[in-house]
């Protein structure tokens, strides 16, 4: 059979839907390539969570020099709070398939609602340091700190067990 205009054009309409679906994939390669479950997302989050304990790290020494020094720790430590809760799915704690070491305790899941509680309170601080950063007012992005600071280490206290090996 004969191909016609109609059914060329067709064709063409379809590749070009096919190739902008694939550059799309391509966009967001990140997200697909962030592991959903077992000891690679335990491994992940733990990378993610040291991200930010750099990154106040980095915020700690900051003298107010450097704008741009103070907007990309304040992002990073943003951007970890936003998929912290993310990070945690049901399954990924101790004696979850495919998990050997975590430091994650059952009470997360056990308590879901106290810790979605936590990670709000760092969300909302990283927010705060954010408004910080963005005045480079260097006070005032100590202080954001202490805020940051006190949800890190009020999640820690209930839900995360002591260091492994
Ligand atoms: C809502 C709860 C929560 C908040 C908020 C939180 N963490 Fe954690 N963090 C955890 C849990 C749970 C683990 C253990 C994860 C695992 O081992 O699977 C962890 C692990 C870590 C680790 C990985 C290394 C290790 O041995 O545990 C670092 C580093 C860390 N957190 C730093 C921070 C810093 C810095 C902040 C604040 C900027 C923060 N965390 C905020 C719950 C939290």
């Amino acid at each position: 059979m004969a191909m016609t205009r109609e059914r060329f054009h067709w064709i063409l309409v379809g590749l070009i839907i096919g190739i902008a679906f694939a550059m799309l994939g391509i966009g967001s390669s990140h997200s697909a390539d962030t592991p959903k479950s077992g000891q690679d997302l335990v491994d992940y989050r733990e990378k993610r969570l040291k991200a930010a304990s750099d990154a106040m790290q980095a915020l700690q020494q900051y003298d107010g020099s450097d704008a741009a020094i103070a907007t990309a720790a304040a992002k990073t430590i943003d951007d970890v709070a936003g998929e912290i809760v993310g990070l945690f799915p049901e399954g990924t704690g101790p004696g979850g398939a495919g998990i050997e070491k975590t430091r994650a305790k059952a009470e997360i899941w056990s308590d879901w609602a106290g810790f979605e509680a936590r990670a709000k309170a760092f969300d909302d601080a990283a927010a705060l340091l954010t408004a910080a950063a963005a005045t480079n007012d260097v006070g005032q992005i100590k202080a954001a700190m202490g805020e940051v600071g006190g949800a890190c280490k009020a999640c820690h206290e209930s839900y995360r067990g002591p260091k492994q090996d």
